[in-house]
């Protein structure tokens, strides 16, 4: 049997995401399938797969198909290898990644190139909480007041991991792999908080945890308008929560959405598996600060 060209797309009651049904197991479609399937994305950004249950293989071959990665595949998960759980208390390198995950953000803005998006499957989910969550930063961008639009067009911030992660009071430890990603940025891309969307041309807010000290403004200015917009994007109808069962998997487009993880009891256990698909340095790249 040839893989299907044929799914059905259900948009979410947001003003993005489409939950997606029908593809065939593994995620295999075929290249007219998928021109279709990769066009649905580009137009809300979320596709959530209920229950498609990927091998870690068929999320790696899966997530190829919508570019190049930056990361093939990462565990984000709160159980060691050995088996033992991680709790909320534990001061470890792991806890503070997970936690600095619960903050609205874009993936690797700290990094020259941030990520186009990301395959994101669950396989140990908690009994609640642990959701992810997306927020529509295009959605957002248009429905900003034109005061607030004139005000912010050729503003730009700076984006960095190690700024990030010191406000919850996490400094890079010298050898952990975990949590070493993106802290060897010493110098902070400087990104518009205005993104052109290399492929819908649509325009949308670049915000998030990770940026600071817009140009040009004083420090606590950048601050209050950083919250400001963050505060006026996350809200409905531009923000969704999925609640996930093991099996599920979804692709987000990291060039127009932020997303969060929400909190859970952690003596619960949480494996999720992150595959992230580099940015194009034509559209992605950012010049340090
Ligand atoms: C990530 C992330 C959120 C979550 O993996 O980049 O932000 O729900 N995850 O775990
Ligand atoms: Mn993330």
């Amino acid at each position: 049997m040839s893989p299907s060209t044929d799914f059905e797309v259900k948009p979410l009651p947001a003003s993005f995401g489409a939950v997606v049904t029908g593809l065939a197991p593994g995620g295999r479609i075929d290249d007219a399938g998928f021109e279709r399937l990769y066009q649905t994305w580009l137009e809300y950004a979320l596709l959530i797969f209920p229950g498609i249950h990927l091998s870690k293989e068929e999320q790696v071959a899966f997530a190829r198909r919508f570019g190049a990665p930056e990361f093939e595949l990462a565990a984000i998960s709160n159980v060691r290898s050995d088996g033992s759980v991680r709790i909320e208390n534990d001061s470890d390198d792991v806890i503070k990644v997970l936690k600095g995950n619960m903050g609205w953000h874009c993936d690797s803005t700290y990094m020259p190139v941030q990520a186009k998006g990301a395959v994101f499957t669950a396989h140990v989910v908690p009994s609640s909480g642990g959701e992810t969550g997306w927020a529509d930063m295009r959605a957002a961008h248009d429905a900003l007041d034109p005061a607030m639009r004139a005000r912010i067009a050729g503003l730009s911030a700076r984006h960095s991991l190690h700024y990030s992660q010191a406000k919850l009071g996490h400094q890079a430890k010298a050898g952990s792999e975990y949590s070493g990603y993106g802290f060897q940025v010493k110098d902070p891309p400087l990104r518009p908080l205005v993104k052109i969307h290399p492929e819908t041309g649509r325009p949308a807010l670049m915000i998030g945890r990770h940026a600071y000290g817009i140009p040009g403004l004083g420090e606590q200015e950048s601050d209050a308008l950083l919250q400001e917009l963050l505060d006026f994007a996350c809200q409905a109808p531009r923000v969704h929560h999925h609640h996930w069962a093991p099996g599920d998997a979804v692709i987000w487009d990291n060039r127009c959405l932020m997303h969060r993880a929400t909190p859970w009891d952690m003596r619960e256990p949480r494996i999720m598996y992150h595959s992230r698909i580099a940015g194009d340095p034509v559209s992605e790249f950012a010049a340090p600060a």
